[in-house]
């Protein structure tokens, strides 16, 4: 048991997620990791710290391990502050070459997750009258990188997804964001083309790389009593690159 405020936090065992999590215990919250990736638990709970954190596996598009994910949370400390749905895949190709399992699955992680995720918090903070979504889409949701048909739709999803829980959510003092990240240095990104990495940098008006920090310092804020007033809201967060693109 803990006093703390209550933050759930998909995918994060690595990456932007696991950014996001040591961001959420430095600003005191409890934060439950959850991760697809059960390999290694131990050392995520270390570097979070064992009285500010637990981990649960979870696949996030998988709805009875969703259901009992929600079930063990609620039993244990009784309520939910913050869920920070981050897990995300790609499956990148030419719609022409992409396997229609390459589609589905892509949707499932991205999309039907993050929704099952949204559903079983939105039953608890509805009931407690108080809590914080926010939903990880990507700055590919404006549809402006070729390969990603797949990873576009899953993220323009969230952001429609985002919109109308801020509507359903917000008389219940619930605040629904998004943020839109661009090109961020994770394992995502390094298993990308050196090409394509090059391109995505020279195409962005700040020429850099973000940081998974640079996600988590906004998430931070967006789940404090600061933005109270702030909901249905896209948050990019990309060197500028959802104005467009400086190569052209
Ligand atoms: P990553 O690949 O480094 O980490 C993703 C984590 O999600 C992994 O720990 C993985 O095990 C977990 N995961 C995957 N499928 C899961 C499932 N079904 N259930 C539970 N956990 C699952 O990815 P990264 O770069 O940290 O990205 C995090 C989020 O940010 C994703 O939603 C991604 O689409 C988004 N994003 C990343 C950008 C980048 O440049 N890295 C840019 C824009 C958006």
């Amino acid at each position: 048991m803990t006093n703390k405020k209550i933050a759930i936090v998909t995918g994060a065992a690595r990456g932007i997620g696991k950014s996001i999590a040591k961001k959420l215990t430095e600003d005191n919250y409890f934060v439950v990791v959850v991760d697809l990736d059960g390999t290694k638990p131990e050392l995520i709970i270390d570097f979070l710290g064992k009285k500010d954190s637990e981990f649960i596996q979870c696949d996030i598009k998988n709805y009875e391990q969703v259901i009992s994910l929600f079930k063990r949370v609620r039993e244990k400390f009784g309520h939910i502050d913050v869920l920070v749905n981050n897990a995300g895949i790609i499956r990148d190709n030419m719609i022409w070459k992409m396997p229609k399992e390459d589609f589905d699955f892509v949707i499932d992680v991205n999309l039907k997750g993050t929704w099952l995720m949204c559903r079983e918090a939105a039953k608890i903070m509805r009931d407690q009258k108080s809590g914080k979504i926010v939903n990880i889409s990507s700055r590919a949701w404006l549809g402006n990188n070729r390969g990603q048909s797949n990873y576009t739709a899953s993220k323009a999803g969230i952001v429609g997804l985002t919109r109308v829980l801020a509507l359903e959510l917000g008389k219940y003092n619930v605040n629904v964001n998004a943020v839109a990240p661009g090109l961020i240095d994770t394992d995502l990104t390094r298993s990308l083309p050196e090409k394509t990495m090059q391109e995505l940098i020279n195409a962005q008006p700040t020429k850099k790389v973000g940081k998974p920090e640079d996600i988590a310092n906004v998430i931070s804020f967006l789940v404090s009593e600061e933005s109270r007033f702030i909901t249905g809201q896209i948050i990019h967060v990309d060197g500028g690159r959802s104005i467009g693109s400086t190569i052209f």
